[in-house]
């Protein structure tokens, strides 16, 4: 089947979908990327236009295939360690102030498949041991959690691990297994994945230590991202700590932390 051209018109039902269910804002630039990503659903589906697929996901029969567009639009690239000063302060500024034995919790809010909990959580294991600590890991995408869940990774997306942390918590694959990498059972039981959605009311979490927020308000509008944070917030303790992307800032967003660090914030 030759390639399926999507109109201005239907780019911009897709952008106007995808902005109510995930809060989610694509900009013009994107329609290269919204029709490459949706064109094998229209294939799937025999359908001739971008159109059809719009009717056939907003006709209220399939849910499921709204999950699976959700899946296709939401980009999520991510790693182990990434942006590393975030683990430094991590472990030298409010682990190494945390009392012994009191709970610790850390949400990883846009988790993606789960480079980015399982870092937090090879942290935490150094530091707390087997102290009262887990991390709660969401995300939109089902996709992207079920490999989260299964901690089951390339060996060649894996560099960002050093090789303490490597030996502590990761099983090498052998035999059929070869070239991948398991987080061990116990690491992974210290992590619990669960479907959220930032963009409408959250379930209830509880209340966290610190919160990751990183490399997710970028593809949110500013109004978006107002509300994302003014939800999330009344979740983080008193003193708790807030990070977002080097590349994001709360600057207009919220004005009830306070910054003590590039992308680091804090509760009053
Ligand atoms: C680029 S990844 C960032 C992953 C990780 N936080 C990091 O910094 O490496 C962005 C993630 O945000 C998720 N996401 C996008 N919109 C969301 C929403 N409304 N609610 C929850 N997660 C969302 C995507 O599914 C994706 O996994």
């Amino acid at each position: 089947m030759s390639t399926i051209i999507i109109s201005d018109q239907e780019f911009s039902q897709f952008q106007g979908l995808i902005h109510q269910l995930a809060g989610i804002h694509l900009s013009p630039a994107k329609k290269a990327l919204v029709s490459g990503r949706l064109e094998k659903r229209l294939k799937q589906y025999r359908l001739g236009s971008y159109a059809e697929y719009f009717k056939l996901l907003t006709g209220g029969h399939n849910t499921d295939e709204l999950q699976v567009a959700v899946d296709l639009l939401t980009t999520n690239e991510t790693y182990f360690f990434r942006e590393p000063k975030h683990f430094d302060f991590l472990r030298t500024k409010i682990l190494a102030g945390h009392k012994p034995g009191r709970s610790f919790r850390v949400w990883s809010a846009a988790c993606s498949s789960g480079e980015e909990p399982y870092s937090i959580a090879m942290v935490l294991a150094d530091h707390l041991g087997e102290g009262p600590w887990e991390v709660m890991a969401t995300d939109i995408s089902t996709r992207v959690l079920e490999k989260a869940r299964a901690g089951h990774y390339s060996l060649e997306r894996t560099s960002g691990i050093s090789k303490e942390h490597l030996t502590r918590y990761c099983l090498k694959g052998v035999g059929a297994q070869e070239g991948t990498l398991l987080v061990e059972r116990k690491l992974r039981g210290r992590v619990n994945f669960i479907h959220a959605n930032l963009s409408k009311p959250l379930p209830a979490l509880g209340e966290f230590d610190v919160i990751f927020l990183r490399n997710v308000m970028i593809y949110f509008d500013m109004a978006t991202k107002r509300q994302v944070v003014q939800r999330m917030l009344p979740l983080l303790k008193s003193g708790g700590h807030f990070m977002v992307g080097h590349s994001e800032s709360l600057n207009g967003v919220v004005d009830t932390l306070q910054a003590v660090s590039p992308a680091i914030y804090r509760k009053p």
